[in-house]
């Protein structure tokens, strides 16, 4: 496998073409964004502790079913996964209201949701990733109606893998954001979890204390940012160097 041209840059990030069409080098830099590019800082060892991470979970994911495009790691901050079009939806699900739950309805940050709720949002920094339904989705033609079901079907899915798989580390599965797409190779085959699952995109709370060990750190200027992220590995059993 020959890396090649730069294809894509986004905040956290790089996409490189390979010299198979079907397969991309995802590249985790240091670079750290929040409010949508708003707030934008470099964290030592980000890059590497990410890409680790996301390794493991995707293996993880993978072996409990949930196909994903992740192919294998490459180096300390590069992996390769299959090159996917992406839906242009973010899926979360919440176990425990928090961010922009809490704000959107009045409630304390912290209330235990007696059932996930899964919410879709159209990504888009410019306007903020609006919460959108089924119907946006499907009628303006962003996902047909087998894709979303798929979406929501294999989000929820995932909760029933991580959430045990951080409870045992003593650590809370919030909430998290997931995207998916189908292989450029495969338009009409299933759809794959793409991106990445690391800090950056979900919440993580010790079980017992409530410390937070997850982006919000940077959103909220916590500080220890990137050892609270080696804590999580080193808790879930990642590899780190
Ligand atoms: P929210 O509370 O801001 O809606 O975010 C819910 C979860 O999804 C939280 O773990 C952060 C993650 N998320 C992202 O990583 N990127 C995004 O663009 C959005 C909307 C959420
Ligand atoms: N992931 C989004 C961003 O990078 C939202 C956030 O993290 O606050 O802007």
């Amino acid at each position: 496998m020959e890396k090649r041209r730069e294809l894509y840059r986004g905040k956290a990030k790089t996409v490189y073409a390979t010299d198979d069409p079907g397969l991309l080098v995802m590249h985790f830099r240091d670079d750290t964004s929040a409010f949508d590019g708003i707030k934008v800082s470099q964290l030592e060892q980000k890059g590497e502790t990410n890409n680790r991470i996301n390794a493991y979970i995707m293996g993880k994911l993978g072996a409990a079913g949930v196909a994903t495009h992740f192919v294998r790691l490459l180096n300390e901050r590069e992996s390769l996964v299959v090159s996917l079009k992406m839906i242009p939806v973010e899926c979360v699900v919440r176990n425990v209201c928090a961010g922009s739950m809490a704000k959107r309805y009045g409630i304390a940050e912290g209330t235990r949701l007696p059932e996930p709720i899964f919410e879709f949002f159209y990504k888009s920094d410019a306007l903020h990733d609006p919460l959108v339904n089924d119907d946006h989705i499907r009628i303006l033609g962003w996902a047909n109606a087998r894709d979303i079901a798929e979406m929501k079907a294999l989000t929820l899915r995932v909760n029933q893998v991580l959430k045990p798989l951080f409870a045992d580390a003593g650590i809370e599965l919030v909430d998290y954001k997931l995207e998916f797409g189908h292989a450029i190779s495969d338009p009409t085959g299933p759809l794959l979890l793409g991106d990445e699952f690391t800090p950056d995109g979900c919440r993580l709370w010790d079980l017992s204390t409530e410390e937070k060990l997850d982006k919000d750190r940077f959103r909220r200027d916590l500080g220890s940012v990137i050892e609270k992220y080696r804590e999580v590995a080193t808790r879930i059993g990642v590899p780190l160097q």
